[in-house]
């Protein structure tokens, strides 16, 4: 039987660790029900173990997001649902992110666009129409997609990617300037995950509890905001 609380349905995706399963099982707390998507496989995950302990309220789908056909089936599986809030958390780093642009291989450039840059956006296109006419529509970026704020260079194709996410996003958002949807692109701030490290200034509880509360306070607030966990705007 479901444990929701309300009857507030988000749809996160990219939910099998870190940042992402935090962010179910902060939205979990809050009585909502929870669609999250991991790629395939027979691996279970995190969000596996989340939805056990929580029948009903929990659903998993499978996604790869740089497969457009995986796209386009779980457009497919989620047609005629409604979400209140899609956020698109998935996205990754190169294999040595301390390489200079000059140094990175053609592979990674395009390796990394695909998946941190192009992907999130097809996901967002795909299934922006999923999302209610008040809801939310967020995507997580990074403090290092910011062109004004970058004054260390450090992770330059990682940087690069999440500031073409923006661009993007910010290119959506003049398309839709009257959609009545808030629209957030997210900085977690730097979090000790598999992707973060063990070096990041944040733990998890320090990040994503904000995080949340931040994206669901920019409810009701059409347009694009790009945000940190602490609610701060962040330069573009
Ligand atoms: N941690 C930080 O300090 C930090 C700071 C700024 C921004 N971010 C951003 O926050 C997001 C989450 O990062 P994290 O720190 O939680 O990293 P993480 O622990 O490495 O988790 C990455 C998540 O993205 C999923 N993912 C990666 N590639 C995918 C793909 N092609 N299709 C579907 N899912 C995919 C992973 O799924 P699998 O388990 O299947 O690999 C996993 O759920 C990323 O967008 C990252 O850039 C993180």
């Amino acid at each position: 039987m479901s444990t929701a609380t309300s009857n507030r349905t988000i749809l996160i995706v990219g939910a099998s660790r870190g940042l992402g399963h935090a962010m179910a099982v902060e939205f979990v707390k809050k009585g909502w029900s929870v669609v999250g998507t991991v790629r395939g496989g027979t691996t279970r995950t995190l969000l596996h173990e989340l939805a056990d302990q929580h029948p009903g309220q929990v659903d998993i789908e499978v996604i790869d997001i740089v497969e457009p056909d995986q796209l386009a089936a779980l457009k497919q599986r989620l047609s005629g649902r409604a979400f209140d809030i899609l956020f698109v958390n998935a996205g990754t780093t190169n294999p040595d992110p301390t390489q200079t642009i000059g140094e990175v291989s053609t592979g990674d450039f395009v390796s990394l666009m695909i998946t941190n840059a192009l992907s999130p956006m097809r996901v967002v296109e795909a299934l922006e129409q999923n999302v209610t006419p008040a809801g939310i529509i967020g995507v997580m970026s990074s403090g290092q997609g910011s062109v004004g704020n970058n004054e260390t260079g450090e992770r330059e194709l990682y940087r690069g990617t999440k500031a073409a996410l923006n661009m993007f996003m910010r290119s959506f958002a003049t398309r839709h300037a009257k959609s009545s949807r808030a629209m957030v692109l997210m900085a977690p701030g730097w979090v000790r995950t598999d992707l973060g490290g063990p070096e990041g200034r944040l733990s998890i509880e320090e990040s994503v509890p904000s995080l949340v509360n931040v994206l669901l306070s920019m409810e009701g607030t059409p347009g694009l905001q790009y945000v940190d966990y602490l609610g701060r705007t962040v330069p573009w």
